[in-house]
């Protein structure tokens, strides 16, 4: 396509020492994929960031599951923005559905953070997406504007984001969006971008799909013009990764 690819593992708070080194030595560091195609990035727990960081092949990025609201200070238990940039990391994922519904961060906590994140130089991947209630009542669109929105005057540099839609009925339940409804909800935000910022934004924005996507399911989801790559939860801690990289390069 005419957008890079862009498939990342979010390992959420999964892993531990061994498994991790399972993870990165026998899954990730045997993906095969072209850099030039695709980029390929995976976030561990940020205790084990450190590691990941230093095993990892220079081809993927390490990125952090969340950022602190604040900077650096008296904010016990938190990493700021800038806190990851100078340790070197690169991305960081902002408004995952978990982090929305069991941590409270409404769409407003969401903007500050993507602002705080690109402020300190980092990459931001964009999580939104609807509820199953919000679907069946036909609310899918104007939930995802209201997330888009609460993120608009965050960003100025748009390059620097990646959209992650991701249904909440479709996260860890085995449900995956049918590429014919990703692809439709996909178009949907790149037309808010194209109202909203503009048509040549619009174009070269990634979106990513994530919800269920695993070794099977991949296929007939990249195949599809809106859709841009990945967003990988469960999958991300098997080697269905690897399939799951190759087709999106
Ligand atoms: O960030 C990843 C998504 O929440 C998808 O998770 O692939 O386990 O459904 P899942």
């Amino acid at each position: 396509g005419a957008r890079r690819y862009f498939v990342g593992g979010n390992w959420k708070c999964n892993g531990a020492l061994e498994f991790n080194k399972f993870l990165i030595e026998d899954v990730i560091n045997k993906l095969e994929f072209d850099p030039a195609k695709v980029d390929v990035i995976v976030a561990p727990t940020t205790l084990h960031i450190a590691m990941a960081k230093v095993m990892v092949a220079d081809n993927v990025k390490v990125a952090s599951q969340n950022v602190s609201l604040y900077g650096t200070g008296a904010y016990t238990g938190e990493i700021a923005a800038e806190q990851l940039t100078d340790f070197g990391i690169e991305w960081v994922i902002i408004g995952h559905s978990e982090r929305r519904a069991l941590y409270g961060e409404a769409n407003e906590t969401v903007g500050t953070k993507v602002s705080n994140a690109l402020e300190a130089g980092l990459n931001v991947i964009l999580c939104i997406g609807e509820t199953l209630e919000q679907r069946e009542s036909n609310s899918t669109n104007d939930v995802l504007k209201e997330q888009l929105d609460a993120c608009k005057e965050s960003v100025k540099d748009w390059s620097k984001v990646v959209i992650a839609y991701e249904p909440v009925w479709a996260i860890g339940t085995g449900k995956v969006a049918t590429p014919e409804q990703a692809q439709e909800t996909h178009a949907y935000i790149r037309q808010w971008m194209a109202e909203n910022v503009s048509e040549e934004v619009g174009a070269a924005t990634r979106i990513i799909y994530g919800g269920s996507v695993n070794d099977k399911n991949c296929g007939d989801l990249i195949n599809q013009s809106e859709i841009d790559g990945f967003l990988v939860g469960g999958a991300s801690l098997k080697l269905a990764f690897q399939k799951i990289v190759s087709t999106a390069s």
